[in-house]
């Protein structure tokens, strides 16, 4: 089952950020880059479970705060570090609000 989300205005995301979000018990970093675009992926890095809402965003790269390893956030493919992320999609609807979709 297709269950679309509302996670509230973008706006609480700073532009260049990342915030963390519990939906379903799962919690998933949702980022607005500089790009204007919008991202979701799991929250924990893969290495040693850093919180990835606080990593660096650079257009759609993420780098983990913890030991810097980087992911391309549209696939989630590991650019450094072995182990890709998972992502989810994410859009904005007509009223500016983040809507994440859990399959
Ligand atoms: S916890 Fe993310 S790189 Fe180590």
């Amino acid at each position: 089952m297709i269950v679309r989300h509302n996670l509230g205005s973008a706006f609480g995301i700073p532009i260049g950020e990342g915030r963390e979000f519990d939906v379903e018990g799962i919690r998933i970093a949702v980022f607005r880059s500089r790009n204007g675009s919008i991202y979701a992926t799991q929250a924990l890095c893969p290495h040693k479970e850093g919180s990835l809402a606080d990593g660096l965003l650079g257009g759609s790269t993420l780098v983990c705060p913890f030991h810097a390893w980087r992911f391309e956030l549209k696939t989630g493919q590991a650019i450094q570090g072995d182990c890709d992320i998972k992502t989810f999609p994410v859009e904005l609807d007509d009223n500016g609000n983040v809507i994440l979709t859990l399959a």
